[in-house]
């Protein structure tokens, strides 16, 4: 059996909150590099989304793994100093907790992981989202695993043709859910409907506990009670021979769709699917990206990566997210393009109704019962 641990964390940016600074890759480099060479990790790949790093390991200890969480807290703090060093912008930021105690999980960084046994041809894609929220992957996965219009291997595989199970998260009360898919897709849909609630978690073949897809599912913002940076999710899709094809799995971001992010975390704007040399955000702090690390894996060492979403076959995807972006842009502070109150991670509103508070007096009974009658 082999583990397929990806672990993110923001650091600290370059400049403001778009980029990760070379130097901090060449620590994180280096400090895998050394954890490699003691065999605590079969392989490493450290990757990056704007001001994310991503910590892509292989390893034997399975997942929640105390020695490889340990590992990453460890370049993460060491990630930090790089950062506080050239004083970069929010050094430590999802660092949330000085101490780690067994697990990585609750302490800010994000956390996708699966265990599996390797197959003779093992293809996996491991996405990178910033400057966007876990939710942000119900969409694309829903599209990979449980739509024929994306995924025509769900007709004509007859290893696809019984479909998936799809493990969901309902973040408010902490409580999983499977449902199968076809049979149960519109049970399914009407909470992944809701992707700032319930969040695909894993996806699995029917009557199989290997997952097949996972995600990270951390909400920052839930964890530490108020804003500490948008949680940028990460997922993991093996593909192929009875799973989506790899085309099918990078089809799924073909046509943007709108997630929650963007500047302040408090604004709604499209998922653009971008090349490793697009990595970076910029206008109005976004806008929100994916890229995408394609890897075989070889006997526990990832051979790869490969730059999934670096081809001019997305270009068209990039140009309509930017176009949905112009248009988003044009509602300034208006919902939807800002999102509503309870799910900014940003509001000046609880100062401003406490300055203002004194101005509002009950309305005419009359005015709101007409109000409220229905039509
Ligand atoms: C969103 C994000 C940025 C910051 C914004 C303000 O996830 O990271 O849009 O929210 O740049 O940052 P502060 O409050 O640090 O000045
Ligand atoms: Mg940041
Ligand atoms: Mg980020």
């Amino acid at each position: 059996m082999i583990t397929l641990s990806v672990i993110k964390a923001d650091t600290g940016g370059f400049v403001g909150h778009s980029a990760v600074h070379p130097d901090m890759m060449r620590t994180a480099d280096e400090q895998l590099r050394e954890r490699k060479a003691k065999g605590f990790i079969e392989d490493y790949c450290v990757g990056r989304v704007g001001d994310d790093i991503a910590l892509i390991m292989t390893h034997r200890h399975g997942v929640d793994s105390e020695l490889v969480h340990r590992i990453a807290w460890e370049v993460f703090q060491a990630t930090t100093q790089v950062a506080k060093g050239l004083k970069l912008y929010g050094a430590g930021q999802d660092l949330l907790k000085d101490a780690f105690a067994g697990t990585i999980k609750g302490l800010g960084p994000g956390v996708a992981e699966m265990e599996f046994e390797e197959r003779p041809s093992e293809p996996v894609i491991v996405f990178l989202g910033d400057k966007t929220s876990p939710g942000a992957w119900n969409l694309p996965v829903y599209r990979m695993f449980a739509d024929p219009f994306n995924t025509p291997g769900l007709v004509i595989d007859p290893k696809m043709h019984g479909g998936f199970d799809f493990e969901i998260l309902d973040l408010r009360e902490n409580k999983v859910a499977r449902f199968h898919t076809p049979s149960e897709s519109y049970d399914l849909l009407s909470f992944i409907g809701s992707p700032n609630r319930y969040v695909i978690r894993n996806v699995y073949r029917p009557g199989d506990d290997e997952p097949v897809a996972s995600t990270s599912t951390q909400r920052l913002s839930l964890i530490a009670g108020r804003y500490v940076g948008k949680d940028d999710p990460v997922l993991i899709v093996r593909c192929q021979s009875g799973l989506p094809a790899v085309g099918e799995a990078l089809e799924a971001f073909a046509q943007p769709h709108l997630v929650e992010g963007w500047m302040r975390g408090s604004h709604c704007g499209p998922l653009m699917p971008v090349g490793f040399d697009q990595a970076d955000t910029s206008r109005f702090d976004g806008p929100p990206r994916v890229v995408a690390y394609g890897f075989q894996i070889n006997d526990g060492q990832l051979v790869g990566p490969r730059d999934m979403f670096g081809d001019p076959g997305f270009d068209k995807a990039r140009q309509t997210a930017l176009e949905m972006a112009e248009m988003m842009r044009r509602m300034g502070p208006f919902e939807p393009h800002r999102l509503p109150l309870e799910e900014m991670e940003y509001t000046a509103m609880p100062e401003v109704m406490a300055k203002v508070a004194d101005r509002f007096k009950s309305a005419e009974p009359a005015a709101v019962q007409q109000a409220a009658a229905p039509r």
